[in-house]
Formats: structure tokens, C-alpha cells, sequence
């Protein structure tokens, strides 16, 4: 199993813990993202591949910038599968702008972290990401969606570091 260096790691871990403490995102763990998913959980996954993505391949990334929006990219704190919920637009096209609108109560974001958020949904949304990091949102995002809803729990239970020792001590 893939894992980022040990000064990359304490640096993600760092990030997370920051992000949590100053936010609603543990509030994702009420929240099914896919199969036996929380939203937290994706979050969390698609931050730590992002990472190691842009390791992989030495990408000149901004690594405060990639972990605060990719923690933050589904930030829209509701359970979109409860179809009475007040959001009656389709969550694909609706939720960027929402987990944007609560990541801004909480947050002094950076451009390029704004568009991690609002852009991650392309090509569903128009409009493609502006800056690296947001691609690499854009598309480990669908990969970790994709894993989850194929493999459920399985695939977070093999990456130790994401299973619920971590979490828990995260929260
Ligand atoms: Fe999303
Ligand atoms: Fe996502």
C-alpha cells in the first residue's frame, strides 16, 4: 500500500487536524457519501490520494492548498440522499457552490483552494479547474468515488491509515 513520506505525512496529518478543529467537516461522518461511505471518510480519501497523486508524479503543487480543498470539496453538510431535504436542485450540479458557501463561513480561502471546491465536478459543471491542484481534485475525486461505490468498505479498510483509529483520533 502506497503511503507519502514520513515528513509529507505529519505535514497532511498537521493540515487535517487544523481543518477539522477550525470546521463543520466531522459533521460528515452522519453523512453517506458512497456504499458504506461517510462523506468524511471520501473527503479524507480523495485528500490523501490527491497527495500521493501529485507525489507520484512530482507535480509542483501547493500542498496546504491541495489538502484544505480537497478536505473541503464536498463540504455541503446534507445528506443528499434524502430527497425531502430543502435542496431540490440535482446535488451533482448544486453541491460545489454549497460546500463552497459553508467552506467561506469558516474559512479566509485562497483562490486556488475556491477552486478545488467549485470546480471538482467537471465535466458535469461546465467549466473546467483552473490551477493543478484542482485538477487533481477533479479527477482522484471520481476515482475514490468510483472505488467506493464498487468496493464499499473494503477499499478503506486496506489503507490503514484512513480505517477508524485514525479517524476517531482525528476527531
Ligand atoms: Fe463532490
Ligand atoms: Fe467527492
Amino acid at each position: 500500500m502506497r503511503r507519502l513520506p514520513p515528513n509529507r505525512e505529519r505535514f497532511f496529518w498537521q493540515e487535517v487536524r487544523a481543518v477539522c478543529k477550525e470546521s463543520r467537516v466531522l459533521q460528515g461522518r452522519a453523512f453517506c457519501q458512497h456504499g458504506d461511505t461517510s462523506v468524511y471518510q471520501h473527503s479524507l480519501h480523495v485528500t490523501y490520494e490527491s497527495c500521493l497523486f501529485a507525489e507520484r508524479y512530482h507535480l509542483p503543487v501547493d500542498y496546504s492548498a491541495l489538502i484544505r480543498g480537497a478536505l473541503l470539496h464536498d463540504y455541503f453538510l446534507y445528506d443528499w440522499h434524502d430527497k425531502t431535504h430543502m435542496h431540490k436542485r440535482p446535488h451533482g450540479f448544486y453541491h460545489p457552490k454549497a460546500a463552497l458557501k459553508n467552506a467561506m463561513e469558516d474559512f479566509a480561502l485562497t483562490e486556488k483552494e475556491q477552486n478545488i471546491i467549485k470546480r471538482h465536478m467537471f465535466p458535469l459543471t461546465i467549466i473546467p479547474p483552473g490551477c493543478i491542484e484542482a485538477w487533481i481534485v477533479c479527477f482522484v475525486d471520481k476515482v475514490c468515488s468510483t472505488k467506493e461505490t464498487l468496493y464499499r468498505g473494503k477499499i478503506l479498510r486496506r489503507r490503514p491509515l484512513l480505517r477508524a483509529s485514525k479517524l476517531r483520533k482525528t476527531g
